[in-house]
């Protein structure tokens, strides 16, 4: 357990054991819990714990906490150290993921399978990979080119989403640390507790402290990250709204920047494709994590010619599929994260029908408490539609049509966002093609939904800017210098 300065009786669920309320971790400790607000359970409305809302003084003691290690210890390590403690952070989350993956379900509403089979052996995984580059920095082309250093960036402050609670901090505090720097993360209001139980990791393996400092809170809190003087780089993850207040915050000062922001994919199905694949890719599009992706396939784009019948198919499959308590390993759609979430899925769908969509849903009956959408199909989008221009983010899918790729690449690339898309045809010169055409960081071809830490993900347009995973991950978080202007080695 973590070491409190203040512990109240713990309540023990299951394999997870959860505080009555948690302090922020700052400095390799938890401080005493004081302005709290509740986490609860989105699939019941139940509260898990209460948990710190810090203010600009918490993050003043964080910030100065990330500095003080920057030029102390952590500072003057090899990578090859640094390694080390990525090493011993990925083995224990592989060795607590039951835990981590109880804890995650609970505090989000998505289903167990995804937490277990996906998130956390994903985090895991970027924390394996960011490892294996600590000590090769000088090796990653274009950081360490021939007669330059790389060095961190400095003190990151990091501000990451509620739909992958988990993987967005590994995605997050990976890098930043194989690559030297030292961070104050906050994670989001409605799902802060894996982040929590993250910083007893960092604790358990020793991680030198102020290295790691995790404040919980709401956007004010992310504001005071943000406005810090003493903080040198922003990393955030959310939606495009909040992304642009934060370039403008930061206009004009020295910080830099990446942003990881909405998506509008375009899941784009050819006559050819191989239709039982497809059905399955549009589902696992969409409806993976309740649609609350920003990489989601939340616009199917389906050739005209086999519209009826892929439309008919897809139906049939999502009579299959079991929405219900997330915490049952046989459920494929869990509960919405928040009411708020709730209410603009609600609000954007009721948007789509007035507009003359037409709306589907599978029978299925809902748990009366907590917060539920079915899976929601609506046919007869036009492009002008707000569904199918605007980030539902929830298990929704639009569906238009097209003639020929021409016209697919334009719908496809008729958006304001660029993160994502998906091409189903059996032909590999159109996979090609269409690849080269569309605006979106990641294209994936007869599949969907596939991530792997040594592969770059970001967006074009308001999606966002900079790269997280691979070695242009690694860029934001290093500065590189001629050699002949610093005094030591590359490390
Ligand atoms: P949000 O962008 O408000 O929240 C994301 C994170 O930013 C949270 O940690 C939040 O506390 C923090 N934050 C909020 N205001 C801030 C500010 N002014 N300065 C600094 N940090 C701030 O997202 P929200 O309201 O939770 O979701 C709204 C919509 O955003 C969703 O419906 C979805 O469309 C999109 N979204 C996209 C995500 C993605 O992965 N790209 C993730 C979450 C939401």
């Amino acid at each position: 357990m973590a070491t409190f300065e203040y512990a109240p009786a713990p309540e023990s669920r299951g394999i997870v054991t959860l505080e009555k309320s948690y302090g922020l971790y700052i400095d390799g400790a938890f401080t005493r819990p004081k302005d709290t607000f509740e986490s609860i359970n989105p699939a019941d409305e139940t509260v898990l714990a209460e948990v710190s809302q810090a203010g600009r003084k918490d993050v003043d003691k964080a910030v100065a906490a990330a500095r003080r290690a920057l030029e102390g210890p952590w500072g003057r390590i090899s990578g090859a150290e640094r390694g080390k403690y990525l090493f011993r952070i990925a083995r224990i989350l592989q060795e607590r993921s039951r835990e981590f993956a109880v804890l995650e379900t609970l505090d989000n509403g998505k289903p167990i399978k995804e937490t277990r089979d996906v998130d956390l052996p994903i985090a895991a995984a970027h924390f394996f990979y960011h490892a294996g580059w600590a000590d090769k920095l000088s090796y990653a082309a274009g950081l360490g080119s021939p007669g330059t250093v790389t060095r961190p960036y400095g003190v990151v402050g990091q501000i990451i989403p509620w739909n992958f609670p988990l993987l967005m901090l590994a995605w997050k505090i990976a890098p930043a640390l194989a690559t030297g720097n030292t961070v104050v993360l906050k994670p989001a209001e409605t799902t802060p507790l894996t982040a929590l139980l993250f910083a007893e990791v960092c604790q358990q393996a020793d991680l030198p402290p102020g290295v790691v400092n995790i404040v919980t809170g709401d956007g004010t809190t992310g504001e005071a990250i943000v406005d810090h003087p003493d903080v040198d780089k922003i990393a955030f993850t959310g939606s495009t709204e909040v992304g642009k207040a934060i370039a403008r915050r930061i206009a004009g000062t020295s910080k830099k920047a990446t942003l990881e922001l909405g998506g509008k994919a375009a899941n784009i199905v050819f006559d050819d494709a191989p239709i039982d694949q497809a059905i399955e890719g549009i589902v696992n599009g969409i409806f993976f994590n309740q649609g609350q992706v920003c990489c989601a396939g939340s616009r199917l784009l389906v050739q005209e010619s086999v519209h009826d019948a892929v439309i008919a198919r897809l139906k049939r499959r999502l009579q299959t599929l079991r929405v219900g308590d997330p915490m049952d390993k046989n459920s494929d759609l869990g509960a919405i994260n928040s009411k708020v979430q709730l209410d603009r899925i609600t609000s954007l769908v009721e948007a789509g029908v007035a507009e003359g969509a037409e709306r589907w849903s599978p029978e299925c009956t809902l748990p009366a408490r907590g917060y539920w959408f079915p899976p929601t199909v609506l046919t007869g989008v036009s492009q002008t539609h707000r569904v199918a221009t605007e980030e539902i983010f929830g298990p929704v899918l639009s569906v238009l049509t097209f003639r020929t790729p021409q016209e697919a690449v334009a719908k496809a690339n008729n958006t304001s966002y660029g993160l994502s898309a998906g091409v189903w045809t059996e032909k590999g010169s159109r996979i090609l093609w269409m690849a080269d055409q569309l605006r979106a960081g990641v294209v994936w071809a007869n599949t969907f939904n596939r991530f792997d830490p040594s592969s770059p993900f970001g967006g074009y347009k308001e999606s966002g800017y900079g790269r997280e995973g691979g070695r242009h991950g690694l860029d934001a978080y290093v500065r590189t210098t001629p050699a002949a202007l610093t005094t030591g080695a590359s490390r």
